[in-house]
């Protein structure tokens, strides 16, 4: 196709939304790079995200979060996914804001749960009530998400390819 990108579009939203699977078939359809900030971490680091967490804290994961968003936003022009916490900082969102186009996947919480309750890749749902964990944290973040420029309501019947179209409407 020949849409032309102004902006690197930064997906944001929960984990489980779809971020990264929309995120490449959406880099794909458009021609584009796709970046990832949670696999850049991980590649910078050579260890998982939860190995991050466990070994280093979270404050550490964060402040690589925000260094590479920052980084690739300034290298690369594609489609940035981006960690679910990641937009609940506003020095992350004021960085979005300059060269990119931001853009939140939501879901609602049924769908999330569905999507990540038989993984274990999550650090912050290693908990004894992961389902309980997933809802605070939804509820916590919807009002940063929502601060997106733009917003796709993700359904559970919708493919991938489905909402990599709803996403390109919007842009
Ligand atoms: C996190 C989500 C994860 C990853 C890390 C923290 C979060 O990314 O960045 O485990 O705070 O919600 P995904 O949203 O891609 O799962």
């Amino acid at each position: 196709m020949s849409y032309s990108l102004q902006k690197t579009v930064v997906l944001v939203g929960m984990m489980g939304a779809g971020k990264t699977a929309i995120g490449k078939a959406l880099a794909t359809e458009l021609n584009v790079p796709f970046l990832d900030s949670d696999e850049e971490i991980t590649k910078a680091a050579n260890r998982s995200i939860a190995e991050i967490f466990e070994r280093d804290g979270e404050a550490f994961f964060r402040e690589r979060e925000t260094e590479v968003i920052t980084r690739l936003l300034k290298e690369e022009r594609g489609v940035l996914s981006t960690g679910g916490g990641a937009f609940l900082s506003e020095r992350n969102r004021d960085v979005i804001a300059k060269t990119g186009f931001s853009l939140w996947l939501q879901a609602d919480l049924d769908l999330l749960w569905a999507r990540v309750r038989h993984k274990n890749t999550r650090p912050l749902l290693r908990t004894d009530n992961p389902y309980k964990t997933l809802k605070s944290l939804y509820e916590l973040r919807v009002p940063a998400y929502s601060k997106a420029e733009a917003v796709v309501l993700g359904r559970a019947d919708f493919s991938i390819e489905d909402m990599r179209d709803a996403v390109i409407e919007t842009l």
